[in-house]
């Protein structure tokens, strides 16, 4: 019965088996794994039109093709994360109508603007730093297509943080204007990056579930000390400074001490209130409907070769 598949499938997931698409899962387990799957796809997704921004912009033919193949990357993964949430019976056409309508989320740290070209920088240093420390440990994640999906983008993600840094570190050997808009960029997203990592875990109501799930590895507060840890000294190198003034190590916990992020703000920005929540999504919808003819072709031309080949 239900209840011997569900303690075998446990006992799987607690001895680091991984559960692969034909597996028998709890029906829940497959709606936490599309939803979260979803949302990481989205996030990729609408992540292309913060630095997109620049592609035109960019101060020189070097800075431009790095951005252009970072942006690109970043559609890739959109693209094998929403092939993960294919293996758990869902559809990409209809996950994309439920972001346009708003009925599924994607990151917070996309409704911020980019003002300046040291944001680009800033991105790649904080935002996808943050992701990487959220998403190593999702390369150990329960569900196979997920975690295999994760090795692929991490990798890339860890060239990404490091063409920030190196921008970043460009930048701060310039004038006193470059180092100040690198200045400015890291306070505008110093608070959005720490928020990335989810609400406090005593207001999680996902993670109790999904670490005995084994989906996630570890809770929310915990990732976000993980990257703080990291991130002081990659301040202290570069020469800028993070705008908290609570931040100091704390010996005995031998971790940093920070602020909290203002969770209303938070709050705001993921029920759809942030600064470039409706651009992002009129954007998105706009160039979905602007494809509409591509995706037509291609399924007519699907449809042919599979004529021809039956003749
Ligand atoms: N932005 C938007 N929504 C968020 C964020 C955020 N930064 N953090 C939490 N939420 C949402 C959750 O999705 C959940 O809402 P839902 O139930 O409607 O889905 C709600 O806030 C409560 O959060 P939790 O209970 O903590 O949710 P969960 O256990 O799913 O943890 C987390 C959230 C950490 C984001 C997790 O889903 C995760 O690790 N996802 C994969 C990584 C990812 O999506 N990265 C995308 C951004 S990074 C990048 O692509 C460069």
């Amino acid at each position: 019965g239900t209840a011997q598949l569900e303690a075998e499938f446990q006992n799987r997931v607690a001895a680091d088996q991984r559960i692969e698409p034909r597996d028998w899962m709890p029906e829940a387990y497959r709606t936490t794994l599309v939803r979260q799957i979803a949302q990481h796809a989205h996030s990729e997704i609408i992540g292309m039109q913060p630095e997109g921004d620049w592609l035109g912009r960019a101060p020189s033919l070097r800075r431009k093709a790095i951005l252009l193949a970072k942006v690109q990357d970043e559609a890739g993964h959109g693209l094998y994360l929403y092939a993960a949430t294919e293996t758990l019976g869902v559809d990409r056409a209809d996950l994309t109508e439920r972001l346009i309508e708003g009925r599924q989320k994607y990151s917070s740290i996309f409704n911020y603007p980019t003002l300046s070209f040291a944001d680009v920088g800033v991105i790649g240093w904080l935002v996808d730093g943050a992701a990487i420390c959220n998403q190593v440990p999702l390369c150990r994640s329960s569900y196979g297509p997920y975690a295999r999906a994760m090795v692929r983008i991490c990798k890339e993600e860890s060239f990404h943080q490091r063409q920030g840094y190196e921008l970043l570190l460009t930048m701060m050997s310039g004038t006193d204007d470059q180092r100040q808009m690198v200045q400015d960029a890291t306070n505008r997203w110093w608070w959005p990056s720490l928020m990335m990592f989810g609400p406090p875990d005593g207001e999680s109501p996902n993670t109790r579930q999904s670490m005995a799930w084994r989906i996630k590895r570890h809770t929310n507060d915990e990732l976000r000390q993980r990257f703080v840890d990291i991130t002081v000294p990659q301040a202290h190198r570069l020469g800028v400074e993070l705008p908290d003034s609570a931040l100091s190590w704390n010996p005995e916990r031998g971790h940093y001490d920070f602020s909290e992020p203002d969770w209303d703000e938070f709050t705001q920005v993921i029920k759809g209130y942030g600064p470039c929540n409706a651009e992002r999504i009129s954007r998105r919808a706009a160039a979905h409907r602007r494809g509409a003819w591509v995706r037509e072709a291609a399924a007519a031309h699907a449809a042919k070769s599979r004529r021809r080949e039956e003749d």
